[in-house]
Formats: structure tokens, C-alpha cells, sequence
């Protein structure tokens, strides 16, 4: 078992000292927020995962895992994992301000030959400035990018399509590979550039995939074809495959806009047009906008006044996530076009955003309303009964940009239902 240092405790950082230390490792957690290093002493997770707060007890207690705020405390790892933020740029280019402060503050704190991994996101050939930075030829930089989704990180984690591993020296990749004790799982062993790379084109590529069949649910609408059902015959063929190919309010969330983004950048500054990228970016917006114009026209083509129930604020369901939610995009512009919007979350409680009411209870977001849109996949939403709520709204009207409502029972308890792609 190895010695792991893990710089940076946000959600990539503590999964991915939360599930070494669970493999048996020796994991050292740093953060610069004592304020997080100290609830994270005391078992508590500071993201929203399902079992981590339970993860990190154990490990606590079993002294494979410890946080600190202290960086001299990484001075006797063996590796040393880059989890920093790496936020993005007014136009769109990666910030590495965070990632460059972490290197130059390890430079006197590495012990020799310790392997550096950079596991936050960087755009290709930031392995080079890293090095530049940290200034220490005895020490090698290996890129691992992450492919953790929120609200299934630890699975994720435990369950990897593939292990990516990039460094000059193949031998020192391969020992971080080794870390994850996955032998079965296919390995990825390359140089830095290409395993940066891996990660950008991976989730851009997701985030097209995603456009195309937002795409293909507006064209649905259109020609009276069900969208579920086209995307469920494309799905059966195996060089499509039938993951991401669920209609939605817009893709977002914190990394496919920011990836997107960057690798748009990225490839611009090397005089390469991706045009499929800005393609994707505009459509996505579009559909922000189809969403509102669905609204509107239900309600006769204007939401002066309307109360509208939208439930879900999320990006997504299973995260505490707002960063890029379409949800929060669509409501700015129902809001924009003069409704009233009452927003449920059966975990995100505030939001910042101009004369929207989030309420703590789904009971009070559908008084009254003139219409219900579910804008986040979350559960708890399938399970309410119509038959119970259906008196309390002005009117009988369901708009499920996620598809996962009981169409027929929504419509037998006497409300219009409106799917996204049909
Ligand atoms: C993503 C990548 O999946 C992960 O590999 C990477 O490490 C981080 O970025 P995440 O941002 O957590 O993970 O979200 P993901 O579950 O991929 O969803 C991204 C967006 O696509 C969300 O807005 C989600 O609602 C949307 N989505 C996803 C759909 O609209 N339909 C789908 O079928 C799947």
C-alpha cells in the first residue's frame, strides 16, 4: 500500500482520497479551508454523495485517512494527487492560477522521486507549465484525469470504464495506475498530452451526443414522431449504445459547459475550428428556450402573471449542484418574460436568483399554479400522486422536460401532459 497526498478536498479531491484511503492506502487530505478540514475531522462530508459521510467515518477510524490543512503534512507521500479547482476563464479558457499556486507552493514540500498526479481537469499541455512551476526535475508528473459523475462518484470510482495514466515515463504511470487495484479494468497508458486530452474530447463528446438528441426531441414535436420511442431504436444499436440518450432541459452541471468550453478554446489557439462545438454550445442554449417557449404556449402564449411550480433546481438529480444548472437557465428566462416562479428541490433550499421563491415543501410550490414544470429527474417527483395536488393548482397542466412522469396516470387525473419529444 502507498503513501497518497491529496491536494484540493472538493468533490473530485475527497472521492479520491476518501476511496484510496478505502483500498487501504495511506491517504493525507489537504485543503486550504480549515473551516472544511475540520468537518472533515469530524466524519461530516462536505459534498453532497451518497455514502461519503459513512466513507470517510470508517477510514477515519481505521487511520487510513486523515485531513489537514498543514502542506508540510504531504512531505512524506509517495504520490501526491492535483484535486484543485480549475474554474473558467472569462472567455472560456481554463483558469490554472489554482493549479500553478499548488505546484509552486509543493516544490520545497515533495519529498524525492515523489510521483505528482494531476487528476483536476487541465487543458492539453498544462503538464508542461505544472512542471515549469514546480521546478523539481526528481519529480515525475503523471495526468489522470477523473470521469466521476456527481451523485455517483464513489461508484464511479470503484467501477471505472477505463483507467487513464499519462507521463514521459510509462513505468511511473503505470505505478499510479496500479494505485486503483483495478486489474481488470482496460488501462489507458500514454503520454501527458494525450491523457489531458482523453478527458476533454470524452465529455465534450458526451455533451454533442446530448445536443443531438435534445435536437431530435424538438424535430419529434414537430412531426408527431415520439421521441422516447426514436431514441430507444437508436439506442439498441451497439455502435450508438443507449447511455445519454435521455431528452433533457439542456445539458450542464460543472463540467461538460466549462470542458466544452475549454476545449473550444483550446483548439482555437491551435488554429483547429471545432465547429461542432460551438454548434453544441448554441444548441444547447436553444433548448433552454424551447423549454420557456413550451411553457408560454401552453399558456397562451404569454407567462405575464402566470404562476408557474417548477421542481428542481439541480443540474441534475442526486447532486446539490447549481453551477451551470439548466434548470436556473430556464427559470431566469421565465422569470425574464414576467412569471412568477415557485421552486421545489428536494435538496437544494436557496438560490440566488432575482424574485424567484424557492420553497422547503412541494406542497407549497403548486398552490395556485397555472402550470407544473419538472425540470430535474429527481424521484421524489414520480412518486406524487395527482390525484392529491390537482385541486390546489389553477390549472391542470404538466410539462416534464425529463420524461419521467406516469404519462397515463397524470392524464387520467384530468391534466394536459407535455413530454419533451412528443
Ligand atoms: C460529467 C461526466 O459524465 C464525467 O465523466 C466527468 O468526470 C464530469 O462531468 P457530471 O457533470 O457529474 O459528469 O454529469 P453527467 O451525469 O455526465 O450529466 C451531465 C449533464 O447531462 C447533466 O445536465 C445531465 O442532466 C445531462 N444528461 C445526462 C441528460 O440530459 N441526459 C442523459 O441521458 C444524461
Amino acid at each position: 500500500m502507498a503513501n497518497i497526498g491529496v491536494m484540493g478536498t472538493g468533490y473530485v479531491g475527497l472521492t479520491t482520497a476518501v476511496c484510496f484511503s478505502d483500498l487501504g492506502h495511506k491517504v493525507v487530505g489537504f485543503d486550504i479551508d480549515t473551516k472544511k478540514v475540520t468537518t472533515l475531522k469530524s466524519g461530516i462530508s462536505t459534498i453532497h454523495e451518497e455514502g461519503m459521510s459513512e466513507l470517510i467515518a470508517k477510514n477515519l477510524n481505521n487511520k487510513n485517512l486523515e485531513f489537514t490543512d498543514s502542506i508540510t503534512d504531504l512531505s512524506g507521500c509517495d504520490f501526491v494527487f492535483l484535486c484543485v479547482p480549475t474554474p473558467q476563464d472569462s472567455d472560456g479558457s481554463a483558469d490554472l492560477s489554482y493549479v500553478m499556486k499548488a505546484a509552486n507552493d509543493l516544490n520545497g514540500v515533495l519529498k524525492k522521486n515523489t510521483i505528482l498526479v494531476t487528476k483536476s481537469t487541465v487543458p492539453v499541455n498544462a503538464w508542461k507549465d505544472i512542471a515549469k512551476a514546480l521546478n523539481r526535475e526528481d519529480v515525475t508528473i503523471v495526468s489522470n484525469p477523473e470521469f466521476l459523475r456527481e451523485g455517483t462518484a464513489i461508484k464511479d470510482f470503484f467501477n471505472p470504464d477505463r483507467i487513464v495514466v499519462g507521463s514521459n515515463n510509462l513505468g511511473k504511470a503505470q505505478e499510479v495506475a496500479n494505485l486503483y487495484n483495478q486489474k481488470e479494468v482496460a488501462t489507458i497508458v500514454t503520454d501527458n498530452s494525450s491523457a489531458e486530452l482523453i478527458k476533454y474530447a470524452s465529455n465534450s463528446f458526451l455533451a454533442i451526443k446530448l445536443t443531438f438528441v435534445n435536437e431530435i426531441a424538438a424535430l419529434c414535436e414537430s412531426v408527431g414522431a415520439n421521441a422516447d420511442e426514436v431514441l430507444l431504436g437508436m439506442g439498441k444499436d451497439s455502435r450508438i449504445g443507449s447511455k445519454y440518450l435521455q431528452p433533457g432541459p439542456g445539458w450542464g452541471g460543472s463540467c461538460f459547459p466549462k470542458d466544452v468550453r475549454a476545449l473550444k478554446v483550446t483548439a482555437e489557439n491551435n488554429s483547429i475550428n471545432m465547429s461542432l462545438l460551438s454548434a453544441a454550445l448554441d444548441s444547447n442554449e436553444k433548448t433552454f428556450r424551447r423549454i420557456a417557449d413550451k411553457v408560454e404556449s401552453e399558456l397562451g402564449n404569454s407567462l405575464i402573471g402566470k404562476n408557474i411550480c417548477v421542481w428542481g433546481l439541480a443540474f441534475k438529480a442526486g447532486t446539490d449542484d447549481l453551477r451551470d444548472s439548466p434548470s436556473v437557465a430556464v427559470i431566469e428566462r421565465l422569470i425574464g418574460r414576467g412569471a412568477s416562479v415557485v421552486a421545489f428541490d428536494p435538496v437544494i433550499k436557496s438560490v440566488d436568483i432575482t424574485s424567484l421563491k424557492v420553497v422547503k415543501s412541494i406542497e407549497e410550490s403548486y398552490e395556485n399554479a397555472d402550470a407544473i414544470l419538472l425540470l430535474t429527474e429527481w424521484k421524489e417527483f414520480k412518486l406524487i400522486n395527482p390525484e392529491l395536488i390537482k385541486n390546489k393548482l389553477k390549472n391542470l397542466i404538466v410539462i416534464d422536460s425529463r420524461n419521467i412522469l406516469d404519462r397515463k396516470t397524470w392524464i387520467k387525473s384530468g391534466f394536459k401532459y407535455i413530454g419533451n419529444g412528443w
